[in-house]
This record gives C-alpha cells, sequence and structure tokens, in this order.
C-alpha cells in the first residue's frame, strides 16, 4: 500500500469556508451527543410532533415537510419520484453545475428533460421557462426544476419569476425548488411563490451535518403524489406522511440528528429572518469587496443575483485554483470550495453561510488574501480591508 504523506497537526480551529457542509454551533453538536432513544416511543413522537411544526417556519409554509435521513441528492429523487409518472417529461433550466446533477438523476430515472442551457454566470432566465411551457401545448411538462441558491457559481435566482412565468403560460406544471443552499440563507417563501415542492439538505444554512433531506410540498403536489404511478418506495411520501401524522416514521430515523434540528431550529428563530438574512448579505458583501479590490473576476455577473451563501470567483488563466486551495488548507489551515464541473480548475470559492460572523469572515479572506500571495496571483493586496470597510459601513 503506497505511505500516506505525513501531516502535521495545525493547532486552533480549522477554518471550514466551503460553502457546505457549513460550521456547527456548538449547542447543536451537544444537542446531537445525546443517548440514541426509541424511535417507536413516546419520547421520539413527541419530538417529531413538535419538529415538522417548527420546521415550517424556516420554509415559510403552512404546508407538509418530509425530512429523510438522506443527503440533498435523495431529496432531488424524492421529489422527481412521487411526482412524475414513468418516461414522463420535465423542464429544467442549466443555472449551474447542481442544476446539471439533478437533471442527470432526471435522466437516470428515464424522464425526459427538456433542457434550458445557459452559461453558468447568472441565474434563470424566466421569459424562456415562459417560451417552453406556452411551446407545451398538450401540457406534456409535469414539473419545472429550478435551482435557487446554485452553490457552484454563488448565484441566487429570482424563483418568484419563475412562477410568475409558469402563470403566464397558463401551464400545470408543478414548480419544484432546490434551496439546498439558500434555506436560511437568503429569503426563500414557499407558500407566496407558490412553490410545490422545496428540496433542502442539513448541511447548509441549517448550521447541522450532512445527513438530512427535505421535501417542503405543497397540497397540489401531495394531490399529484397520490395518484403518481412511479414505482418508489424509500421516498414515497404517503408512507411519511401517514406515520408523521402519530410522530413516527416508516423506517429507522436519524433520530440524533432530528435532536439536532430541533435545536438549530430555535437557535434560528432566535436570531430571526431579518437578522439572519441581513448578516449573510453584509458576509457576502465584504467577501465581495474584498474579490474587488484584488482584482479577480466574480463567477457571477448580475449584481441582483449574488448569492448570499457563496462567492465564486476566478483564477487568472494561469493559475491552478485547486493548488491555490490546496496551498491555503496546508500553510493556513482554512479549507475553500473547488471548482465544479467546468469550473475545476478555474474557479474557487469562499462559503459564507451558517454559523459564523464577521471575524471568521474576515479571517478567511486574510488567508484567501495570503495565499493568493504566496502563489504569486498579482493582485491589489488590501482585499481585507476593503471587507473590513464594508462591515463596519
Ligand atoms: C444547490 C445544491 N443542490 C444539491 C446539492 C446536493 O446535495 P448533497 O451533496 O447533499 O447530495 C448541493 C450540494 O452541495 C447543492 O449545493
Amino acid at each position: 500500500m503506497k505511505a500516506m504523506p505525513e501531516r502535521t497537526r495545525i493547532p486552533g480551529r480549522h477554518f471550514l469556508q466551503i460553502p457546505g457542509p457549513s460550521n456547527v454551533p456548538d449547542e447543536v453538536l451537544r444537542a446531537i451527543d445525546q443517548p440514541t432513544i426509541d424511535h417507536r416511543g413516546p419520547e421520539f413522537a413527541e419530538l417529531t410532533l413538535g419538529l415538522l411544526e417548527k420546521i415550517k417556519w424556516v420554509f415559510q409554509t403552512e404546508s407538509k415537510v418530509v425530512v429523510y435521513p438522506s443527503s440533498g441528492t435523495g431529496a432531488w429523487e424524492a421529489a422527481l419520484s412521487n411526482l412524475v409518472d414513468p418516461g414522463g417529461k420535465v423542464l429544467a433550466y442549466e443555472t449551474g453545475h447542481f442544476a446539471n446533477l439533478w437533471r442527470g438523476v432526471a435522466e437516470r430515472m428515464g424522464l425526459e428533460v427538456n433542457w434550458i442551457e445557459s452559461d453558468w454566470r447568472s441565474g434563470i432566465d424566466a421569459g424562456k421557462i415562459e417560451e417552453a411551457l406556452s411551446e407545451d401545448k398538450d401540457h406534456e411538462i409535469k414539473a419545472v426544476m429550478a435551482v435557487h441558491g446554485e452553490t457552484s457559481n454563488g448565484v441566487n435566482s429570482n424563483i418568484l419569476k419563475v412562477r410568475e412565468a409558469i402563470d403566464s403560460a397558463g401551464h400545470p406544471a408543478l414548480l419544484l425548488v432546490d434551496v439546498v443552499s439558500s434555506l436560511a440563507t437568503a429569503d426563500y417563501r414557499h407558500d407566496a411563490w407558490g412553490v410545490d415542492v422545496a428540496i433542502a439538505a442539513s448541511q447548509k444554512g441549517l448550521m447541522l451535518p450532512p445527513g438530512l433531506g427535505f421535501n417542503a410540498i405543497s397540497q397540489k403536489a401531495i394531490l399529484v403524489s397520490k395518484e403518481c404511478q412511479s414505482n418508489r418506495s424509500y421516498w414515497d411520501w404517503r408512507k411519511i406522511l401517514e406515520s408523521n401524522e402519530t410522530g413516527y416514521y416508516p423506517y429507522t430515523p436519524a433520530s440524533n440528528m432530528l435532536f439536532g434540528l430541533d435545536k438549530a431550529l430555535d437557535l434560528l428563530q432566535q436570531e430571526g429572518f431579518s437578522n439572519l438574512f441581513s448578516r449573510h448579505n453584509q458576509l457576502a458583501e465584504a467577501t465581495r469587496a474584498a474579490v474587488d479590490h484584488w482584482g479577480l473576476e466574480n463567477v457571477c455577473t448580475n449584481k441582483d443575483e449574488f448569492a448570499a451563501s457563496t462567492t465564486a470567483i476566478y483564477l487568472p488563466e494561469e493559475f491552478n485554483a485547486d493548488k491555490l486551495r490546496q496551498g491555503i488548507l496546508e500553510k493556513y489551515n482554512l479549507s475553500l470550495g473547488t471548482g465544479l464541473g467546468k469550473f475545476k480548475g478555474r474557479v474557487f470559492r469562499v462559503g459564507h453561510l451558517g454559523d459564523i460572523n464577521a471575524l471568521t469572515v474576515l479571517g478567511t479572506l486574510a488567508g484567501v488574501e495570503m495565499g493568493l500571495v504566496d502563489f504569486g496571483v498579482p493582485i491589489k493586496k488590501g482585499g481585507v480591508e476593503a471587507a473590513m470597510a464594508k462591515i463596519q459601513a
């Protein structure tokens, strides 16, 4: 076996500044660190009944939320498998790498994907959704797949405009929205925006470790799922919603993660939406101020669509972004997000989401700036001061 290179310990907290998994607050870690309980006992039912009500708040919905022991990818598959008949048609928009992966899930499930191409540098053009749906005179398209926060490029799309586009086309397609990196980092209004299924995961704005996937489901989607002819078992909302009525699951749930979720929701509620979103916006703005000052290029080209969770940054072509990230990790104990898909080696990403504050982001930006200098990237020094000025403004 090839010997692993020796890694010496770097003292102090590791800076985990990838765009998810994000840092988990100590209170949440302590909540998870409890004796496991009987998932068919009364204590578990009490937890679940409270939690399934409490979680509606974060999605801004009055409707049902299904919680899976899964990653976000599972929650993508769950949404499609409950709503689209075998071989059915869906419409999807190429916001970036994650939209692409979701498309792959749909195709491997045997669905026909009507794909709207884009360049990964801006969000959804709702006009193109309206056009595609207007052409679908027989209403063969059953669902529109839209990514709200595209974590690969730091672009957030306007979901209300997508809803309006579907309505203007007079089309009955369901609206499925990936909120994996936007939930609890940016305003997301499930009911007000008429979304049928939101797909989420625990490891980003919800400040939990990876391991839970979510579907927030409209009444319309619940009705459609009852008639849906797809073969499904583990993901089937019907069985889960039925068991949830009495506080249980049709399988062994991730009970300790649910303890953590309960605590994380308490912390988010204590902060409140207004503070939560303004904190994320301010930290994102500070990061962009540093990027601009360094003279580097933000992948997102539309200032109305900058994500509050992530900033994706191009390096000049002669530099490899993964080598930069590796150097920063080894020297400063800071993890940054890699470039995904066609951005591999060209882009690195700063995550500014979850349980972080101004000093966490300034420390991160200091690590990035020192790494850029170490790596010989021609930048204008002083990006951290530009970020500080945004925070103090
Ligand atoms: C926007 C988005 N959607 C979906 C996923 C997939 O989630 P998971 O990796 O938990 O399966 C991710 C993961 O980072 C994501 O950022």
